[in-house]
Order: C-alpha cells, then structure tokens, then sequence
C-alpha cells in the first residue's frame, strides 16, 4: 500500500487512475492512534471490494481550547502498519495547512442534532467535524465512506449533512468494536490507568442492564434512568445518560427496540463515550 504525506495532489492522481480503471473508491476517515475499531471499518470497505483510503488527521477544528489537542496520541509509522494489516490501499497524512490554509474562512453549521448530547459540553466539536469531514469527501470523492457506530451522534451527524448537501456518497456505518472486557475501543483508552478499568467499564455494565431492563419489560424510560444511576461509582464524572431514537436523537420516554441509550463521562479528565439499542 501507499503512503502519501501532506499535499493531496499526488493522492487525487492515484485515485482518478483508480476511478479510470473502474475501481470504486472506499474512505476512512481517522484521527490515528488506530485499534480494532478503525481497523473493522478498513476491513469493511476493503471486503465491499473498494479501493481503501484512511486518512489519519487530528483535527484541530473538533478540539476545544481546554482539551487534548497537543496531547492527543500520534504515531504515524505504526497507524500505516495497522491501516495496511486490515487492507488499506493508501494511507494520507494531510498537515494542517493542507486542509486549513491561511485563507479559508468557510466551515459547516450543523444544527440541532449537534446540539445534544456531546454537543452541550463541546459546542466546537461538530461544527469542528462536519467542516473536516466535507473537506475530506470533496477530496477524496469517495463512493463509501465508514463511520462507526462508537461516535453514533458523530454517525447522525454526517448522515444528515450528506443528505442536506447532496453529497455523492454511501455513508455506511458499523458495529462498535470492544475489548475483551467490553470497553469500548477508544484512542484515549491508553490513558486509562489499570485501576481506571473498572470504572470505565460502567458505561458498557450501564448498557448491558438497560438491555437486560427492556428484555425483562421495562418501557419507561424515566424509571429506567433512575434504577441506572442508583449505584453511579465514584469518580466517573456522568455527563449524559440519555434515552434517543436513532435518526434525530430525541428523546423518548417510552422505550423501543431501536430506542438507544447514550453515555458520557469523564474519568479524571479522561473523555469516555458508549451507546447501544436496548432491543
Ligand atoms: P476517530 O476517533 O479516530 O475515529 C475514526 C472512526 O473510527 C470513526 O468513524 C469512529 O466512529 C470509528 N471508531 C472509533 N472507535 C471505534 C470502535 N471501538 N468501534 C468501531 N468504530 C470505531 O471520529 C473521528 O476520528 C473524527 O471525528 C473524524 C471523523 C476522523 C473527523 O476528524
């Protein structure tokens, strides 16, 4: 596989000739630091027979000022080996200035559903993504792109922006891929102290009893709320606990099969988000 730093051009070149051949092109955007869960969604483009492209970017736009931007994991050498391993095809490193030279003014207001849930506590964080993200496809002119299931709001968010701006591409979403211990994989868990496990863990415990409640009959949302955060461990900072349906996540009180539950938490300082359908 390839590997192209910086500037797109030489990578448009590659992917026009690959269009002329008749490949179909398959994206994957990523902000690195890669795990199982970047590479489900490279394996997924790659098993629906496309050519496969992951670009590896931290977003400076999707941070906000107090958070963990400078800090956030970075290793370029070993993401190419892992991005290639699940059969990426070629693997862009855009600089900052390749994407958000000195003159551009414009990025994308996405509305209500970024509002909500992660949206309350970082107002930047899906403006910050939607105007990568369009960026990205317009270079990349993708015929599928992968996003998955862990970011669901993220998933919402960008089905809705394709679909308001007409954008020529198969959004596919997919499964949420997890430890052995059922932490969800996240680029942030390598900060997670081992006696942070088990608290972090909470979210996928949180999500496992909501599906046990449904699965016994429970339907009312409020009630469930409660009996879930009864026993809410120390030093897990709750965010949201959320009850949504799927398409504009609001909020719903009587619960269905497709009805998810959304979480956010921090854990000394440590960003921790999860959600699954309770049917
Ligand atoms: P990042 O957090 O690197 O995630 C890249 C993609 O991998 C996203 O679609 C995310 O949902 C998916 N992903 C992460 N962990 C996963 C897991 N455990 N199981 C399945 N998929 C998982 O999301 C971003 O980057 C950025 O916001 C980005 C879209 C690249 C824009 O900057």
């Amino acid at each position: 596989s390839q590997r192209i730093d910086g500037h797109p051009y030489e990578m448009i070149q590659i992917l026009e000739h690959q269009r002329r051949e008749g490949n179909t092109i398959g994206f994957v955007p990523t902000m690195g630091s890669l795990h199982r869960g970047h590479q489900a969604l490279v394996e997924a483009s790659r098993n629906d027979g496309n050519f496969t492209v992951v670009s590896v970017f931290v977003n400076p736009a999707q941070f906000g000022p107090n958070e963990d931007f400078d800090t956030y994991p970075r290793d370029n050498d070993r993401d190419f080996e892992l991005a290639t391993a699940a059969g990426g095809d070629l693997v862009w490193y855009p600089d900052v200035a390749d994407l958000y030279p000195a003159e551009a003014q414009t990025s994308v207001l996405p509305g209500d559903l970024a509002a909500k849930l992660c949206g309350v506590s970082r107002p930047q964080f899906f403006p910050g993504i939607c105007t990568v993200v369009l960026k990205l496809l317009n270079l990349v002119r993708p015929h599928q792109t992968y996003f998955g299931e862990k970011d669901f709001q993220q998933l919402a968010i960008i089905r809705r922006m394709v679909a308001d701006f007409y954008l020529n591409v198969d959004v596919v979403g997919c499964a949420t891929v997890r430890e052995d211990d059922g932490l969800a994989m996240s680029s942030r868990n390598r900060y997670l102290k081992p006696a942070d496990r088990d608290i972090a863990r909470t979210l996928y415990r949180t999500l496992q009893a909501a599906k046990a409640a449904f699965a016994a009959g429970e339907r009312d949302a409020t009630a469930l709320k409660t009996q879930l955060t009864e026993a809410w461990p120390q030093g897990l900072e709750l965010d949201y606990l959320a009850f949504r349906e799927p398409e504009f996540l609001n909020e719903v009180t009587q619960l269905e099969a497709d009805t998810r539950l959304f979480l956010g938490a921090w854990l000394r300082g440590i960003r921790l988000i999860d959600n699954a359908a309770v049917g």
